[in-house]
């Protein structure tokens, strides 16, 4: 295995947390060249989540056995729209899309089309695919993988966690045949859907309740290491150099990002959030994480959303809480801009 950013016990200087964080042994699994990891993508495309696809398809690594779709950040219709034109830009319409959750299991629905616009991909217009959504939903479709693929499978949550919380409610037979959820959602710190929610907890916090609850194992890849995982202006210049269909698209999709992000918050680079979850699971010695307690809050007051995340070994032992999940703490932008580079070096 690859040395991690930080070796397991290295202080992670970036930590958000008042005590000291130490890197740990990653329990998320990883695929190789001779064993691709089977994962099930789980999104809301989504700019960030564009590239995500695109890293999961372009990795040797890692075997993606289908995309399914949650309402986000955009209506779930434009989603699935933009799974199936995607996967086609990408060369890749043989991977299976199917359509889940409209809307949270509870509460309102949120959206973020001011940050990836009213279809979710900005101004971005893909070609449309040749294949059709499946007949089956989402749930139904994770389901009959789970049940019938050799070993069990990685699912990669990088929306809304509905269709896993619905998944976990009507199948929980399955949960032991997922091997991993790899989701990127919450934060440790400060939340950007609202200072304490992560848009994709937040957009349905019950369904994420229900997820951190289930027991299955959890890589949390929340803003604290995503807000490390950039592009800027320069990135936009090299997708675009590379000179290839696919990585225009992703050109302008981060070109839209950055402009975005530059009148939310006057910065001049964007975060590619869901990469990371996928990059995660390619490349093992990518990311750092450290074991943490994960709590959502499902009040209705202004914590509404919140990964309650509690590492402290002390804290923990007196309150008989167990450190299940990872958090993501660290990346090394740079090999993160070059592993985005080089994915859209090797797709059409
Ligand atoms: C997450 O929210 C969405 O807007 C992005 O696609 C990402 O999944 C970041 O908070
Ligand atoms: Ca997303």
């Amino acid at each position: 295995m690859a040395a991690s950013p930080q070796a397991a016990g290295e202080l992670i200087q970036s930590a958000p947390t008042a005590y000291r964080v130490a890197a740990a042994a990653r329990r998320a699994p990883f695929g190789t060249l001779a064993h691709p990891l089977p994962i099930i993508i789980d999104s809301d495309p989504g700019l960030d989540d564009a590239l995500a696809i695109a890293l999961a398809v372009a990795r040797p690594e890692l075997n993606v056995l289908a995309v399914t779709t949650v309402g986000g950040n955009a209506e779930v219709r434009h989603c699935t729209l933009n799974a199936l034109g995607l996967l086609h830009a990408y060369g890749r319409s043989d991977i299976p899309v199917a359509e889940g959750a409209a809307g949270p299991v509870l509460g309102e629905i949120v959206r973020a089309t001011e940050v990836h616009g009213e279809t979710g991909i900005g101004n971005t217009r893909l070609e449309p695919s040749p294949v059709a959504v499946q007949r089956e939903g989402a749930v139904a479709l994770m389901a009959r993988l789970l049940r019938t693929h050799a070993q069990p499978v990685t699912i990669v949550p990088i929306g809304p966690l509905t269709n896993i919380a619905l998944l976990l409610k009507l199948h929980p037979e399955l949960a032991p045949r997922i091997a991993h959820l790899c989701l990127m959602g919450g934060s440790i710190g400060e939340g950007n859907a609202t200072v304490s929610g992560e848009f994709n907890i937040y957009a349905d916090p019950e369904a994420a309740d229900i997820v951190f609850r289930s027991g299955v194992p959890i890589t949390m890849i929340g803003l604290d290491v995503t807000h490390q995982a950039l592009l800027d202006r320069d990135s936009v210049v090299a997708l675009r150099a590379l000179g290839r269909a696919s990585a225009r698209i992703a050109a302008e999709l981060t070109a839209y990002a950055l402009d975005r992000n530059m009148e939310w918050s006057g910065s001049a680079t964007t975060a590619i959030h869901d990469a990371v979850a996928v990059a995660h699971l390619a490349i093992p010695g990518l990311v750092a994480v450290a074991p943490y307690h994960v709590a959502v809050d499902i009040t209705a007051g202004p914590c509404r959303g919140r990964t309650v995340c509690d590492g402290m070994p002390r804290r923990l032992a007196r309150t008989g809480r167990a450190a299940t999940t990872d958090v993501g703490i660290h990346i090394d932008r740079a090999r993160f801009e070059r592993l985005l580079l080089d994915a859209f070096s090797s797709l059409p």
